[in-house]
Formats: C-alpha cells, sequence, structure tokens
C-alpha cells in the first residue's frame, strides 16, 4: 500500500493525531501541508488529509493544496479526511458554544474537496477532539485514531 497522511497542525494536536495513524498503518509517510504538492501526492492508492477545524473550516494551507490539485487527480485514489475540533462541553460562552455546535468541522469541508478532485471516500469524515483552544488532546484519541485508521484502510 503506498499511503500518504497529510495534516497540518497549529498547536501541534492534529500532527499528534496524523502519525498515530502513520504509526498504526506503518510504511506510510506523514508529511505536513507545507511538504507537500500535487506531486507528492501522485501514485497514491490512499490518501489521509488532516486539520485543526479553525472557524469550522480547515487551514488555508489544507484548503489551498486541495483546491490547487488538477482535476482528477485523485482519481482511483482511496481518500478520507479527519478534523481535530473542541470538546463542546468545554466551551464556557454559551452563544460561541452553539456557533461552534452549528457552524460545522473542517473534516466535512476535506471530504468534499477530495471528492471533487475524483477521490473515493472510504470512510465519513471524522473529528478527533481537544480539551481546549490548544489542546491537549482529549484522553484516548491517539489510540482512537490508530484504531480508525486501520479500520478505514482495511475496509
Ligand atoms: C482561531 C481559532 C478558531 C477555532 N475554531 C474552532 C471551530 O470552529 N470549531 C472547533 O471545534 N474548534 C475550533 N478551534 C479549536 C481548534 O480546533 C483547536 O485549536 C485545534 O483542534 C488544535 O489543533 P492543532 O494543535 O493541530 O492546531 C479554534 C481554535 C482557534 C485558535
Amino acid at each position: 500500500m503506498n499511503a500518504l497522511v497529510v495534516y497540518d497542525s497549529v498547536f501541534g494536536n492534529t500532527e499528534k493525531i496524523a502519525r498515530a495513524m502513520g504509526d498504526a498503518l506503518g510504511n506510510v509517510e506523514t508529511l505536513s501541508v507545507s511538504q507537500v504538492s500535487a506531486e507528492t501526492i501522485r501514485g497514491r492508492d490512499v490518501l489521509i488529509v488532516g486539520s485543526p477545524t479553525r472557524g469550522f473550516r480547515p487551514t488555508e494551507g489544507i484548503s489551498k493544496l486541495l483546491n490547487a490539485l488538477p482535476k482528477n487527480h485523485l482519481a482511483g485514489v482511496r481518500v478520507a479526511a479527519f478534523d481535530t475540533r473542541i470538546v463542546l462541553e468545554t466551551i464556557n460562552s454559551k452563544v460561541f458554544r452553539l456557533l461552534v455546535d452549528k457552524g460545522g468541522y473542517a473534516a466535512s469541508h476535506i471530504a468534499q474537496s477530495l471528492e471533487k478532485k475524483g477521490g473515493k471516500l472510504i470512510a465519513p469524515p471524522e473529528g478527533f477532539f481537544v480539551t481546549g483552544e490548544q489542546g491537549p488532546l482529549k484522553d484516548g484519541e491517539l489510540e482512537r485514531a490508530a484504531r480508525w485508521a486501520k479500520q478505514i484502510v482495511s475496509s
């Protein structure tokens, strides 16, 4: 299997999740979005892309990379998307909590972009939780990420 895990991360939490996935899959590349171009993605069987949710969406880096991929660049590639997001109960402001709940999350936007470029989605978009704006990750999320990656790739 020629798989690639691509992530962006501001505070390091999404990177930890991406690396847990890469380690679980074994023998796959796990790269920061800053190291990835359309060329890096060419020829992969599996592409997993993750971003922190910032303002209900992926980071600019992830959005730019995916938007810049040529049409049908992901034809024949099995793709999946994940994000990190904040545990709603840790947001003190009721209004902000409601906004975050209703605003949506990065992974669904990533999944849409991956499909738009021809990728075949192998799992619903998935979210992994942080317990504060800068982290840390909620207990057990690294293990869940590892399980998720193994499960979607074998499906
Ligand atoms: C400017 C900003 C906007 C954010 N917007 C959201 C959001 O819309 N929804 C959400 O669940 N979390 C939001 N968060 C929390 C981030 O998801 C959290 O910082 C991220 O998961 C941490 O990942 P990282 O360490 O890889 O950057 C926001 C955080 C910041 C700093």
